[in-house]
């Protein structure tokens, strides 16, 4: 049983590659997969009353794949979205981006922002594609910011607090993660949110991003709760 149902999951969508290989499928094809089970998750994550979902979709780093493979990457937000989008509107999801999107082909920025505009004013789950996002990138576009408003008196130095930055992120407004989710078996934090995943429980699967579905999101609700209450009697 559930009790207390996070605010914030955060999912770091790995796995995509090797599902496909496993299949002797490509890498793009295991992409594909990737994103039909991002949809479901998706879904689910607005059955179980999450109120944030956060999907690591591709990293500052991920540009240096094979060009075939980043094209392939950077095709699917058109084609997701236009398939989506009506569903979306249905359920009232509402879409953000965190990232440097500025960097991205435009076909593949103006897919993202004209989505972000059509669901501005949605209100159940709230979907955040962290596209182009580095958490390294994040913190120093921040401080070039702060730097900038100092420098013109908007701000003072002394006025710097952790709510300040929070605001200078990517993802000002959205709260900090309750969970993160890495599947395909790796164990690292690969650049996603250095600043806002402080106080978050980290949770890891074997499972490749395509065959990750409902029973092990809520597995790792579960487990999540588990940690806090057993914390809670220490
Ligand atoms: C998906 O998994 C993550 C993205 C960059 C879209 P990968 O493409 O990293 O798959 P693996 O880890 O190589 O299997
Ligand atoms: C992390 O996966 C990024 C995404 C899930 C988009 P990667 O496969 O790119 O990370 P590394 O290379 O294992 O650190
Ligand atoms: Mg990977």
């Amino acid at each position: 049983m559930i009790t207390g149902i996070p605010q914030h999951i955060a999912i770091m969508m790995d796995g995509n590659g090797r599902w496909g290989k496993q299949k002797g499928l490509t890498r793009s094809q295991g992409h594909f997969a990737g994103s039909k089970t991002m949809e479901n998750i998706i879904m689910d994550s607005l059955d179980i009353g999450i109120n944030v979902l956060t999907l690591y979709a591709f990293s500052s780093e991920n540009w240096k794949r094979p060009q075939k493979e980043v094209q392939y990457l950077m095709d699917l937000p058109a084609k997701f979205f236009k398939e989506k989008l009506p569903e979306f509107m249905e359920k009232n999801i509402r879409i953000c981006v965190s990232g440097d999107i500025e960097k991205l082909p435009m076909h593949t920025k103006s897919a993202v922002q004209s989505a972000v505009k059509a669901t501005e004013n949605n209100d159940s789950l709230v979907v955040n594609f962290a596209l182009n996002y580095g958490g390294r990138n994040e913190i120093i576009f921040a401080v070039k910011a702060i730097i900038g408003d100092i420098k013109e008196s908007k701000l003072k130095i002394n006025n710097i607090n952790e709510e300040l930055i929070d605001g200078f992120l990517y993802t000002s407004g959205l709260p900090d993660p309750d969970i993160i989710i890495r599947t395909g078996g790796e164990k690292r934090i690969s650049n996603f949110l250095l600043w806002q995943s402080s106080k978050s429980e980290l949770w890891f699967t074997d499972t490749y991003f395509p065959d990750f579905n409902k029973e092990l999101l809520l597995q790792a609700i579960n487990e999540v709760q588990e940690r806090k209450s057993y914390q809670a009697r220490l």
